[in-house]
């Protein structure tokens, strides 16, 4: 990634003055060549260039390797890169939440799978009225909860469709590859109100760990029941439409197996060292802008700290800076350590490359879009907040 310090005219007027005086309309045309180090920090920059390439990149895997791509929207909470992965390629949607399917489907898109699992009336409610809007599928690990969704979906007319969500090793949701499983299947598969559609699973305990044989054996070791239960439902008569798993961290490897034919990559078009570690080959096509805010002997301290990186899993790196390292965050400040002589002075912009893409995205309220250092758009991100 190519970054580097700007010394700027801390007098200079910031671009969020800009907006606010209303000379521009977010989603609209920028009237002035504005430079990324001319916003206010902290600001969550979107490399467009870097985001094509990462979702063209991802389209040519799925066509080559014939396995479907059906991106995470947990990540990014975006509509319009939503639409971008759609237009390259993708199936449909994945959410984790309720709400941010709803978002998307207010927005027009029509196939959107929840890979979780919901609980309770008022969420089955909501997920009914999904299936009756658009096409949905979700998750289930439960037979109660699935006889409450059957129920509610007959009431209302309408056919929900299902996946049942195995446990592969990651011990989250989802039930054991076994005899429960297929006791699920087979619920699915009677009640009325439901359709079964096939198998769902996620080894995220074994996404981050670094690229080698090793990391192939023990993914294809985890799933390999999967496709067991696979061969074993469809033997007893059970069409399994689809098997869908993986992320960012395992697509390659996961979306090879035979009996897989959908992979759910969400932080791929965004990138974090996270998965730069794991050795997901994509560009970081996002940054966290700060302003360095104090200087003293052997540190720096900047303006984004844990309101604006999430520090799950790692330090932030600084971006184009190799000794600059980050020493701690805390809520609005982030320390750095300065090793030898630095230029970098009070005033100047920083970027940090996030550890963790999803939980950093969503401190930000929107992106600035940038093509080189010039800000060509403002993004709004509909789906922030929406956990419910
Ligand atoms: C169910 C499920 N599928 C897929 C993913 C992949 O998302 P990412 O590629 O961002 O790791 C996740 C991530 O947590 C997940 O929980």
């Amino acid at each position: 990634m190519e970054a580097k310090i700007i010394k700027v005219d801390i007098q200079r007027p910031l671009f969020y003055n800009v907006v606010r005086e209303g000379k521009f309309t977010p989603g609209g045309k920028l009237s002035m060549g504005l430079s990324k180090y001319d916003l206010d920090t902290p600001a969550l920059l979107l490399n467009q260039e870097a985001l094509e390439r990462n979702i063209a990149k991802m389209a040519a895997w799925s066509q080559e390797m014939d396995c479907a791509v059906r991106p995470h929207f947990k990540v990014h909470r975006t509509v319009r890169i939503a639409r971008q992965q759609l237009a390259a390629g993708a199936v449909g949607i994945t959410c984790a939440k309720l709400a941010e399917a709803e978002v998307l489907a207010e927005h027009g898109v029509e196939n959107v799978l929840l890979a979780n699992e919901v609980a309770g009336e008022r969420k089955i409610s909501r997920l009914v009225s999904l299936a009756e809007r658009i096409n949905f599928v979700v998750f289930v690990d439960h037979l109660e909860v699935t006889r409450q969704i059957a129920r509610t979906a007959r009431r209302r007319g309408v056919t929900v469709e299902v996946l049942v969500e195995v446990d592969v090793g990651m011990h989250r949701c989802g039930v054991p590859p076994g005899p429960e499983a297929v006791q699920l299947a087979r619920l699915v598969a009677q009640e009325e109100g439901l359709r079964f559609r096939g198998l769902a699973a996620y080894e995220g305990h074994l996404v981050a760990l670094e690229p080698g044989p090793e990391k192939t054996r023990q993914i294809k070791e985890a799933l390999q029941p999967l496709g067991e239960l696979r061969a074993q439902l469809e033997a007893e008569g059970l069409p399994v439409e689809m098997v869908c798993a993986a992320g960012t961290g395992s697509f390659m490897i996961t979306g090879t197996l035979p009996y897989v034919d959908e992979v759910h990559p969400g932080t791929y078009a965004l990138m974090d060292l996270l998965y730069a570690k794991a050795g997901a080959p994509f560009e970081f096509a996002m940054t966290v802008l700060a302003t360095v805010i104090s200087k003293r002997p052997g540190r720096l301290i900047t303006d984004a700290g844990l309101k604006a990186l999430h520090p799950v899993f790692g330090w932030p790196q600084v971006g184009g800076q190799d000794n600059l390292t980050v020493r701690f965050l805390s809520a609005e400040h982030g320390v750095l350590n300065a090793q030898g002589q630095t230029e970098v002075q009070v005033g100047d912009k920083l970027e940090f490359i996030p550890y963790y893409a999803d939980g950093t995205i969503n401190l930000f309220e929107r992106w600035y879009v940038i093509r080189g250092e010039e800000v060509v758009d403002v993004w709004p991100m509909e789906a922030r907040g929406c956990s419910k």
